[in-house]
């Protein structure tokens, strides 16, 4: 049994998987990213948008070639090592680190939200044994919006009918003729808002809807853990921390300090992290002035997605699958002659080690100590980490990402694979928020065009 002294260990473990990170690379910005923005931006775009600029955030940055994660300026290697979820989610959303009684006043305005105990209430009428976990978290959202928002009531409805939103007001092609592409013609000055609409308004409430999800979708999930296996909602606990008080709410008994931290740690690592599918989804969904709800609900309906948030997962079954570090040789030969993927490896963007698998590496190690269920698990995974390293990962720039560790690390802490998820999106959805508050300050609907490729002359016959 860890005790409250293991969380000095834990951190001195993260601090030295940050220097030595740092002495591997050398942070360092891509200047295409991270400079003033001047639109309409010239850049290639790929099929899935890959490339495609889709808006300025200062919310955090990604740097995949070097493995270098900041958010708000801050390298997360120090906000996992020394931080809490509470002080990184303020940060995200507020943009500074917060001074103590800003902290006092943000922690509060969360343990008052997570409290639902009329959404759990109506939660609890459905049959949620045959549910996916993550239709049961968006359900959640939906009924955590009618219990809250001014859909119900007419104060602090924004005058959805004055944004600058509509097709036609947007930047069009014109002399499309002739060119191979759609040619644009932007305006040469910013694009100014009509007066009329309050977004001040809609900002505010998008604000104390942010604390309602951030809070509350952490309590649904919990509840969700609990309802599956035919438990009943635990009451949250006021005196314990963001990631205390969900492991309380998930099985019912207090964390251990070292088991709070290594959920913390998980929640921060997972809280941003630039321009992914699930966050797109969310900010297109909120850029049409919808509300919070519905755009969290849009980003863990992108999340549930195997090529997404589902992958650590899959790594808790594949290892299951390989059984001990002694198969991992013949395992990775027939997977790799049949052209499978090893789950937990590569990323889209990184293209070095994920800085949040450097993170959560040694904090498995220490959890898995004494855990001989999670050090099998853990030692078949280092294996295989060294073999693919060695071999296919050095070929193919294939690295750990953080899936590869995370897993291992909610099993340390004896959560089901099911509940994996989700508990992304409980991080997630401060990331989702801050970008969307920021987002908000200068609103302008998503609306990219598609090249049309069918027929463009067929003659239509009427019925008979
Ligand atoms: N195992 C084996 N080979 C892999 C691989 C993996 N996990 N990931 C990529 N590769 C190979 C590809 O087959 C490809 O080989 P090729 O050039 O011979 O065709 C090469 O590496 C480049 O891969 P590509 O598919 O272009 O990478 P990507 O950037 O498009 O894909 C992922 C990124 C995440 C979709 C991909 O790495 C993957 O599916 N990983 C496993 C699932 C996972 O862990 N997802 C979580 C991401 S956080």
């Amino acid at each position: 049994m860890k005790t409250s002294s293991d969380v000095a260990q834990m951190t001195r473990l993260i601090l030295k998987a940050g220097k030595d990170a740092r002495r591997e690379i050398q942070p360092m910005a891509e200047a295409a990213l991270t400079q003033a923005v001047q639109w309409p931006l010239t850049c290639t775009v790929g099929p899935g948008l890959e490339g495609a600029i889709a808006c300025e955030s200062k919310v955090g940055y990604v740097n995949g070639s070097q493995g270098w994660l900041i958010y708000r300026g801050y390298d997360i290697f120090d906000l996992a090592a020394h931080s809490t979820f509470e002080e990184v989610s303020y940060l995200l959303m507020h943009g500074e680190l917060p001074t103590p009684s800003q902290l006092a006043s943000h922690e509060d305005q969360l343990r008052q939200a997570r409290r639902l105990p009329k959404t759990l209430a109506m939660m609890q009428r459905f049959d949620v044994t045959d549910m996916h976990p993550m239709a049961l978290l968006r359900l959640g959202t939906n009924v955590m919006r009618q219990e809250f928002t001014w859909s119900d009531k007419s104060q602090g409805r924004p005058d959805g009918t004055a944004i600058a939103s509509d097709e036609d007001s947007i930047a069009m092609e014109t002399r499309p003729q002739g060119f191979d592409r759609p040619v644009y013609e932007f305006p040469r000055k910013p694009l100014r808002r009509p007066g009329a609409v309050d977004i001040g308004l809609h900002h505010a409430a998008c604000q104390d809807s942010s604390y309602h999800l951030i809070a509350g979708v952490a309590s649904i999930a919990a509840a969700i853990n609990r309802m599956r296996r035919g438990l009943k909602p635990v009451e949250p606990d006021d005196k314990l921390s963001h990631a205390a008080n969900l492991l309380y709410m998930m099985k019912g008994r207090r964390p251990t300090a070292a088991a709070a931290k290594a959920m913390d740690v998980a929640l921060i690592l997972h809280a941003d992290h630039g321009m992914n599918a699930s966050t797109f989804a969310a900010l297109v969904v909120a850029s049409t002035l919808s509300d919070m709800y519905f755009a969290v609900g849009a980003g863990i309906g992108a999340l549930s997605g195997p090529l997404h948030g589902g992958a650590n997962e899959q790594v808790i079954h594949m290892l299951r699958e390989i059984g001990s570090p002694q198969n991992v040789a013949p395992w990775l030969k027939s997977t790799l002659d049949a052209k499978r993927k090893i789950m937990g490896f590569g990323h889209r963007v990184y293209k070095a080690y994920d800085p949040r698998a450097r993170v959560l590496a040694p904090l498995v190690a220490f959890l898995a100590d004494g855990r001989p269920r999670c050090g099998k698990l853990l030692a078949t995974a280092a294996r295989l980490e060294k073999m693919v390293l060695g071999s296919v990962g050095k070929e193919k720039n294939l690295f750990p990402n953080v899936d590869f560790y995370s897993g291992l690390l909610y099993r340390c802490l004896a959560i089901e694979p099911d509940m994996f998820t989700p508990l992304f999106a409980v991080s997630r959805v401060a990331g989702w928020s801050a970008r969307i508050l920021e987002y908000l300050q200068s609103n302008r609907i998503f609306r990219p065009r598609a090249i049309y490729s069918g027929p463009l002359d067929r003659q239509y016959t009427p019925r008979p």
